[in-house]
């Protein structure tokens, strides 16, 4: 892999040129996004797509979501845009949503990990859009972490996992939904939810009547069983502490937190919600209010990160509820602790 002197460039019109110039040449690009930040690459470009999984160390059975700025940009990557989907992309683009599509030709079987569908989403961050407007590309982007480690909600968490392997990031602030999108496979009147996140499945029950959640998203495949979402098979957003979820009031969480510190476990901490720390005689870190699901998809990944950053070996973290914008707070919280869950009081 060529090494880089990675360039942080600013959301400007030039930096926006620049990012559009080397995506041109098939090199890669951290993109800020609503969601999080993408690793770009043209997603026509079979050796730019080689890079994606070469600087993400991406297996190459997980397949890229291709980004496009406009509805006529979906046309050429896909073989047909069943009505369910017009209607779903009628609703939430731009925004959050990844829509599972039959594949043209035009996007080589490497973007998919070959399969014959392709994932479609329009960003609706104005530099997403920009950058995809000025390359006059649709680009293959996967979160912007190395592969396993938690998604980047900051240019400065980009640069962290990325400096070195990729030539620039363009620095558009952090993201403001701060989990990755809602992925969606449809079928005749329906729709079913690979993976949850800014667009829950209560909103997608108000355009298609008829609304599944894979089990995929809360429990762990069974051995030999196939992820509809490739993705959700591997272990996932971890930092690299142990981490075990637990299931209780805030009360209960500060007992069973601060009983277990009593044998003095090098590196423990806690991850609790907000104003419910008080009582807690660990080290710890918050990841927004119990009762404000938006504020912990936000700061749920930055929050992992500083657990390493913090040397934690082992983190208790509180529960989140699984409503709303919650189950894809709870399907990625699951993930980062390997589904190792303890359920006390409640
Ligand atoms: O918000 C997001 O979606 C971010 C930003 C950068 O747009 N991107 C992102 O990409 O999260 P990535 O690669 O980290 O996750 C893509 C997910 C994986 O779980 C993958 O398995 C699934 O989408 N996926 C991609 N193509 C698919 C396909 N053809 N069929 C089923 N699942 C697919
Ligand atoms: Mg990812």
């Amino acid at each position: 892999m060529t090494a880089y002197q990675t360039r942080l460039l600013s959301a400007s019109p030039p930096g926006i040129a620049a990012a559009a110039e080397y995506l041109r040449r098939g090199e890669l690009v951290g993109i800020p996004t609503e969601t999080v930040y993408g690793l770009a690459a043209d997603a026509t470009n079979e050796q730019a797509v080689a890079r994606i999984f070469a600087a993400k160390g991406r297996p190459q059975d997980n397949p890229l979501i291709v980004h496009v700025a406009q509805l006529c940009d979906v046309e050429p990557l896909v073989t047909a845009f069943p009505p369910e989907a017009q209607k779903l992309a009628q609703a939430f683009w731009p925004g959050p949503l990844t829509i599972i599509l039959p594949r043209s030709p035009r996007i080589p079987a490497s973007v998919s990990a070959g399969l014959d569908t392709v994932a479609v989403r329009m960003p609706s961050h104005p530099v997403a859009q920009a950058i995809i407007r000025a390359a006059g590309l649709p680009l293959a982007a996967p979160s912007a972490n190395l592969s396993g480690s938690p998604s980047p909600t900051t240019a400065a968490h980009v640069m962290a996992d990325m400096a070195g392997r990729i030539p620039a990031v363009v620095d558009g602030g952090p993201c403001g939904v701060g989990v990755e999108s809602t992925v969606v496979s449809v079928s005749p009147g329906c729709a079913r939810v690979l993976r949850p996140g800014g667009v829950t499945p209560a909103m997608l029950q108000k355009v298609l009547p008829h609304v599944e959640v894979d089990p995929a998203v809360t429990h762990p495949l069974a051995d030999g069983q196939r992820a509809a979402s490739p993705g959700m098979k591997y272990k996932h957003y971890s930092p690299r502490a142990r981490v075990i979820l637990v299931k209780a009031s805030p009360q209960g969480f500060a007992q069973f937190v601060n009983r277990q510190a009593a044998a003095k476990p090098e590196g423990l901490m806690a991850l609790c919600f907000d104003g419910e720390e008080t009582s807690l005689t660990v080290p710890f870190l918050t990841y927004g209010r119990r009762d404000d699901a938006n504020e912990q998809a936000q700061q749920l990944f930055n929050a992992l990160r500083q657990l390493d950053e913090r040397g934690a070996a082992l983190v208790y973290a509180a529960c989140p509820s699984d409503q709303g914008v919650g189950l894809a707070v709870y399907n990625r919280i699951l993930r980062a602790a390997g589904f190792e869950v303890i359920t006390l009081d409640r």
